[in-house]
């Protein structure tokens, strides 16, 4: 069976992204994969610095995650946008693995997501992302931005509005299984 563990950029309650990363779990789920979601807000973090990691080393839960990671075979990942790149949140995550294993990503195939609530469905973070992921072993398979979330993600009813991004996640999602089942 095929392992896929899920996450957002974002520690937000009312999380967009956590939405359609969930909404895409369900895509995911109806083909013969298994797919594991973990909330990052759980983390307990201190803000990256060399002193912090000098005076007391990798945080015990950065170990568990990089862990945690590695039983993986693929990774779905959903960012938001803030100021034109990842979250701070998301970004100090991302530092303390990169100094916990510089190659934590290795061999691992990820869809990346973003969404936002304005046109540009957070489009430059995923760009940032892309890029970040690349430099620690990542490699990215799909990306798919979801853009004016609140015009086309119905909450309440847990739908897509938007026939043609339904269309398009549709297709990335299966591009994605079919080259993580090939692998
Ligand atoms: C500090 C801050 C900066 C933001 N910068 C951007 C931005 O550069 N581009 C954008 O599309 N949205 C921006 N937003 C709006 C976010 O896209 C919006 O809050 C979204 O809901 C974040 O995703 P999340 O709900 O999954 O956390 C920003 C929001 C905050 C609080």
């Amino acid at each position: 069976m095929t392992k896929i563990l899920a996450f957002t950029g974002s520690n937000s309650s009312k999380s967009i992204n956590e939405k359609l990363l969930k909404y895409t779990i369900e895509l995911l789920i109806d083909v013969d994969v298994d797919v594991d979601y973990s909330n990052l807000n759980t983390l307990e973090l201190p803000i990256y610095s060399e002193d912090e990691e000098e005076n007391k080393g990798i945080p015990i839960d950065i170990r568990i995650l990089s862990e945690q990671i590695q039983k993986y075979d693929a990774l779905v990942v959903s960012v938001n946008e803030h100021n034109g790149a990842m979250s701070a949140f998301f970004k100090n995550i991302t530092d303390w693995l990169s100094r916990n294993n510089s190659k934590y990503l290795e061999g691992k195939n990820i869809f990346l997501m973003s969404a936002s609530p304005g046109k540009g469905g957070a489009k430059s973070s995923l760009e940032y992302t892309k890029s970040n992921f690349e430099k620690f072993g990542g490699k990215i398979v799909e990306s798919f931005s979801f853009p004016l979330f609140h015009e086309n993600f119905d909450v309440e009813n847990n739908k897509i509005n938007s026939e043609d991004l339904e269309l398009g996640l549709r297709d990335v999602v299966s591009n994605f299984l079919q080259n993580i089942l090939e692998d």
